[in-house]
């Protein structure tokens, strides 16, 4: 099911041409003369949209902080940095429908009562970069962006900044203070961003594919967009789906369908000879699940219940040629490497979890290193300051918990993938 990128290489991306042909701000003239601004949350509340970003947070609740704070000035962020590895859904929106992007971002700034916008774009990303500096000239010119947008009493203006790599920038408090011009790390929460954001003033700060949701919402209304999808999870989803399946890339999907039916229907199927040994679903940040739990589906309250967060829509599927612990070992040397530092439990516990990851790996572990993992990735979970920190340890954990013998065979010194330097083979327990 196609509903946010069927304008995706359908279109000029540029041309405003193209997209007002196909529908392109007629949600912005509806909100703008036929909506009252309350009317607009009211219709992004009751389609229960939810935050593409990775938290899943209500994006209509967001709209409503933003919108019930006074300020002289408030802001909206497009979080375009998609710096999760194995995540590039974002990248295929902005290159492809660069507009419907923005008019999500104009009518959410009508809503809240915002005069300022940023898109914070990932600087690896420096053609979207260009692109979207275009995209953002042309409508100021043709009167879309700017002072009285459409001759109404609407003001909004958009500026694009850029990362510099960090991944921690993605995170909404370390963006803002990458905006400003200070480190890019996060900062103490409460106060949040709805309420203290950018410069200390109420700031909307939104996913890219959550902003070119609003365009659909506002058009099709609320009821008609909630066809789309299950009952707690409305529309369609993005999946960037990489690893041992014959067709990677960027897949919209409805929310319902198995891990097992987007790998075999949408994917199809495996490309190697081998069995699927394991899908990550998140990106590195994600869990780590094991081939008898393919038929989980992707939904909202589904994965709750298990414990388990859908994350910026990366899917790894893996097979039986990896070795679980090498896998996670490069996840963990990126968190080490991604950890801005702020806080003692990320910042330390992640150099020691690689320190004992590689002891384990080298067949040097002991049962007792087992433990410390646990022990460690708990206190990080709890005690971190952000997201990065709280979610580190996932991989690590889900891992532990689904492949045990894995851990305890390359404890007496085996490796069944024959990837680490041990004795290729596996240990039969019990
Ligand atoms: C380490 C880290 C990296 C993140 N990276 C991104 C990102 O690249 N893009 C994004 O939209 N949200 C990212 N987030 C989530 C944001 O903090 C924020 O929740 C999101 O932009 C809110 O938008 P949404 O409500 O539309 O999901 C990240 C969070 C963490 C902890
Ligand atoms: S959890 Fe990690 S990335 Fe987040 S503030 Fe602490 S050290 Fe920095």
């Amino acid at each position: 099911m196609i509903l946010v990128s069927k304008l995706c290489g359908k279109i000029s991306p540029l041309s405003l041409k193209d997209y007002k042909e196909n529908g392109g701000f007629e949600a912005l003239e509806k909100a703008l003369f036929k909506m009252k601004t309350e009317q607009i949350i009211d219709e992004v509340r009751a389609s229960n949209l939810k935050g593409r970003g990775g938290a899943a947070f209500p994006t209509g609740l967001k709209l409503q902080f933003v919108a019930s704070e006074k300020s002289d000035i408030k802001y909206i962020i497009c979080n375009a940095d998609e710096g999760e590895p194995g995540t590039f859904k974002d990248k295929i929106l902005l290159d492809g429908c660069p507009f419907q992007i923005i008019e999500g971002m104009i009518i959410s700034a009508l809503a809240v009562g915002a005069s300022y916008g940023y898109i914070y774009i990932r600087g690896e990303y420096p053609q979207t970069k260009d692109l979207l500096k275009k995209a953002v000239n042309i409508l100021k010119e043709e009167g879309f962006l700017g002072k009285n947008i459409l001759g109404t009493d609407l003001c909004f203006d958009i500026e694009v900044r850029t990362g510099a790599g960090a991944y921690v920038c993605g995170e909404e408090t370390a963006l803002i203070e990458s905006i400003e011009g200070n480190d890019g790390r996060s900062r103490f929460k409460p106060p949040y961003t709805a309420n203290k954001g950018l410069w200390g003033k109420p700031t909307l700060v939104n996913n890219v594919e959550t902003l070119i949701n609003i365009p659909y919402i506002i058009s099709l209304g609320s009821e008609e967009y909630k066809k789309f999808g299950t009952k707690s999870s409305s529309g369609t989803k993005l999946l960037s789906i990489s690893g041992c399946v014959a067709n990677k890339g960027v897949y919209e999907i409805e929310f319902g369908m198995t891990i097992r039916e987007i790998i075999n229907e949408i994917c199809g199927g495996v490309e190697t000879d081998k069995e699927i040994k394991f899908v990550q679903l998140g990106g590195s940040s994600g869990a780590v699940l094991p081939a008898e739990m393919l038929d989980i589906k992707i939904d909202f309250d589904e994965l709750n219940k298990l414990g388990i967060g859908l994350g910026s829509g990366a899917m790894f599927v893996g097979d039986e040629s990896i070795c679980i612990l090498d896998f996670v070992k490069t996840t963990m040397e990126f968190f080490k490497h991604e950890s801005c530092g702020k806080c003692t439990p990320c910042r330390e516990g992640n150099r020691h979890i690689n320190k004992i990851l590689n002891r384990i790996i080298e067949g040097k572990g002991s049962n007792r290193d087992l433990e410390l993992l646990v022990d460690i990735c708990e206190l990080m979970k709890d005690t971190s300051l952000c997201g990065l920190g709280q979610s580190a340890p996932t991989a690590l954990l889900t891992t532990m918990k689904y492949f045990e013998e894995e851990y305890k065979e390359h404890i007496e010194g085996f490796c069944r993938a024959g990837i680490c330097n041990l004795k290729k083979g596996a240990v039969v327990y019990g």
